[in-house]
């Protein structure tokens, strides 16, 4: 256990900020020696989903939990089970490695395995709900092991149970995901589909995988050079009656239809028609190339992101009435 130590290298938006104190654990046994976890606490994984706006005045337990093991197999499908502490983008790669298809649409989404589910995290076309199985978690009042299987988990659009009803109640220690031997490619997304024809390579798991690297390069940040969080916004998804006036009015605006009733619009579309992308004060802005992500260009504070983020907020709220819900957690 480390006191008073600085977080800036421990988020990817690279915020100045000090945790009163910090811990890592490498197994649920290491977990389970600060069960039942004292206020304020807070669990870490790659960091990329967070936004730190004051210093944390507590204990901050930094996810470590290594280990991919296939638990079963068949001659179409496999089981793995993965360590929250593993880096996702690892996992993506190892399972390329093994011909394991899945996840190959989500290949360089930062951050940690244990954190993919809170958020169901997703891009091109696919989400983790489409290749979860189960998980293992521990709680943190009881120590108790539990299990979620799919529908526990309550997955949503960039949301599950985690980040409810459960939200700060539970370590997810291991992760078990259900794969494909027999890929079947997913290139709805039409940029990739023009990548792919590009390149000329074969369409296989690592070229789709290599294809959605090199559009996540050239829209998205690379954290290591400027801090970011990803979509700093969710994309906001409305009634079709509201929608269909806002169609009149803004013919160009992107939308996808969600079920009959409701429509998800492009946040990164609204803000960017706003000239809000390539915005700069002091060091807090909006990235050049992708109007969704907020961006640190050195030493901005967590409030000047923030307080971009607010004006963002109500700036898209008074021309298009509609509410910009965040999809980073802002502490
Ligand atoms: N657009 C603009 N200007 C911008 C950004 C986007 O006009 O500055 C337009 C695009 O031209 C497109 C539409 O908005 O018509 C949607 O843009 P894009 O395909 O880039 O995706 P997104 O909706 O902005 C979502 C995810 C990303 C994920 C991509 C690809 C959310 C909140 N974000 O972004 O996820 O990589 O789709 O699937 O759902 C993340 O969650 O951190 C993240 C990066």
């Amino acid at each position: 256990m480390q006191e008073n130590i600085s977080l800036k290298k421990h988020h990817t938006f690279g915020i100045s900020v000090n945790a009163a104190k910090f811990v890592v654990f490498r197994t649920e046994k290491d977990l389970l020696d600060f069960v039942p976890v004292q206020e304020p606490f807070m669990l870490l994984g790659g960091g990329s989903n967070v936004l730190f706006t004051r210093d944390f005045e507590g204990l901050v337990a930094h996810n470590k939990i290594k280990g991919i093991e296939v638990l079963r197999e068949n001659d179409s499908e496999v089981i793995i089970r993965v360590g929250g502490g593993e880096v996702w983008h690892d996992l993506v790669m190892w399972c390329i490695d093994k011909d394991f298809a899945g996840i190959e649409n989500l290949s360089l989404i930062p951050g940690s395995v244990g954190a993919a589910p809170i958020q169901n995290i997703g891009a091109y076309g696919v989400e983790l709900k489409d290749v979860f199985y189960s998980l293992e978690a521990i709680c943190l009042k009881t120590g108790d092991f539990i299990k979620f299987n799919h529908e526990d988990c309550q997955f949503g659009y960039r949301d599950s149970v985690f980040k409810r009803e459960l939200r700060g109640k539970f370590c997810i220690t291991r992760v078990l995901l259900k794969l494909n031997k027999i890929p079947v490619f997913n290139t709805s997304y039409g940029i990739i589909k023009d990548i792919l024809e590009e390149s000329k390579e074969e369409i296989s798991i690592r070229s789709l995988s290599n294809a959605v690297i090199k559009i996540r390069k050239q829209k998205l940040p690379d954290p290591a050079e400027i801090g970011n969080s990803g979509s700093f916004f969710k994309n906001p998804v409305i009634s079709l009656t509201q929608f269909s006036n806002l169609k009149i009015q803004f013919p160009d605006m992107p939308f996808y239809p969600v079920g009959e009733k409701e429509v998800k619009l492009a946040a990164g579309w609204l803000i960017d028609d706003l000239g809000w992308k390539g915005y700069r004060k002091g060091d807090a802005g909006v990235h050049v190339n992708q109007a969704l992500v907020l961006v640190n260009y050195g030493n901005a504070k967590g409030t000047e992101i923030w307080n971009l983020a607010k004006a963002i907020q109500t700036s898209v709220l008074d021309k298009y009435g509609v509410a910009l819900e965040t999809e980073v957690n802002v502490l």
